[in-house]
């Protein structure tokens, strides 16, 4: 059967993980093109793996008609320009998380999406494809823990990849602390609760790092949100954890919980020593959600191959971009945002 050939751009932090994984671990697949605009990477890249074609133009390599999909792992204010490209040149499109910035460009790409019916198209919500994450949702729907109604998330990256954060905030706008992080949550709350944000109110400051003030965003934040069906949401997100990357998740039934994540151990090593009993944490979102990446991009493969949609859709990446930019104005203004209401473009 012939191979699907991909082109990914950006070759960064998760590109290059995904790169890894579309050229060797994705069966059906070939990685065929490179796009980075630091050249260094993509002649390191392509010379490393042996990539047919590399470039420093995004425009370029969507000239390259041999190619069937575009992989998107840009920074995040140039997923929505560069879906809308990729989808009118005729390409399959997965692009990483957050779909866009504001509702309007969100909008825009969803009507780009369904303006082409017959191209695949999925955001990356890894989560979702998580073994843990699918088995806590086959959980909710057997009814192990009665009807949910609450949520609370944390999302916390930690404290040894701060500066290289600020770094790379300071040259590239990622939405802010919600729609940077808290975007995954947003994701899980309306995967499990089965409904839409109605209003949030979120808070943060600098606590550790005063810088965050300069970029203009929080360092660490919270946001409650109430959901259209009466349940309720907390989401604590942060780029301070001492202890290392911590993603939890709770969810509240009416007759139980569940917990995923609630210790981020690395594995099952425990050392017990002078210092007291030592359990190693995870040190980032590679590491943590390595399963989950190879998961979501297999899935994105068989639905071109087997010409159908995956669950993630691009409504879920507008119905989350336009919770993450409430509760960044929410932050802002220091008030109540009901998402009815407000204005989602600057
Ligand atoms: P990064 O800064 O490490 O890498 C960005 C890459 O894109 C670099 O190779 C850079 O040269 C390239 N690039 C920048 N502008 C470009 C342009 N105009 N055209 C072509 N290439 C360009 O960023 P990182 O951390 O890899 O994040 C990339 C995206 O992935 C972001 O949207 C981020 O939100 C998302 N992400 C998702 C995660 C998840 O868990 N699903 C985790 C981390 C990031």
């Amino acid at each position: 059967m012939k191979k699907v050939k991909v082109g990914i751009v950006g070759l960064g932090r998760l590109g290059r993980q995904h790169a890894e994984n579309l050229a060797f671990r994705i069966p059906g697949c070939e990685l065929t093109a490179v796009c980075s605009v630091i050249e260094s990477e993509v002649e390191e890249v392509q010379k490393q793996w042996n990539i047919p074609y590399g470039y420093t133009s995004y425009e370029e390599m969507l000239e390259n008609k041999e190619l069937d999909a575009i992989f998107i792992a840009s920074p995040s204010g140039f997923h929505c320009d560069q879906i809308k490209k990729a989808l009118a040149a005729g390409f399959h499109v997965f692009s990483e998380k957050p779909l866009g910035l504001y509702l309007e460009e969100a909008l825009e790409v969803q009507e780009a999406v369904n303006n082409h019916p017959d191209q695949v198209f999925m955001l990356g919500f890894m989560r979702r494809y998580d073994r843990s994450y699918m088995a806590a949702k086959e959980a909710i729907e057997r009814g192990e823990i009665g009807e949910p109604f609450m949520i609370r998330c944390y999302g916390l990256d930690p404290a040894s990849k701060l500066d290289g954060f600020l770094q790379f905030a300071r040259a590239n706008y990622s939405g802010g602390l919600f729609l940077d992080m808290s975007i995954h949550d947003f994701d899980l709350a309306r995967w499990y609760l089965g409904t839409e944000a109605k209003e949030t109110w979120a808070i943060g400051g600098a606590y550790a790092r005063p810088e965050f003030d300069e970029i203009n965003d929080a360092e660490t934040g919270a946001a409650m949100v109430h959901f259209e069906n009466n349940t309720m949401g907390i989401f604590v997100a942060g780029r301070n954890c001492a202890h290392g990357y911590h993603i939890e998740t709770e969810i509240i039934g009416t007759k139980g919980s569940l917990r995923i994540g609630t210790v981020p151990e690395k594995n099952q090593v425990v050392i017990m020593k002078e210092e007291g009993v030592i359990q190693e944490c995870f040190d980032g979102f590679l590491e943590r959600f390595e399963q989950a990446y190879q998961k979501e991009a297999e899935e994105f493969i068989n639905c071109i191959i087997e010409q159908r949609k995956p669950e993630v859709t691009v409504e879920d990446g507008v119905k989350s971009t336009e919770l993450g930019y409430a509760c960044k104005q929410s932050y802002e203004s220091k008030e109540l945002v009901k998402l009815n209401e407000f204005i989602a473009v600057d």
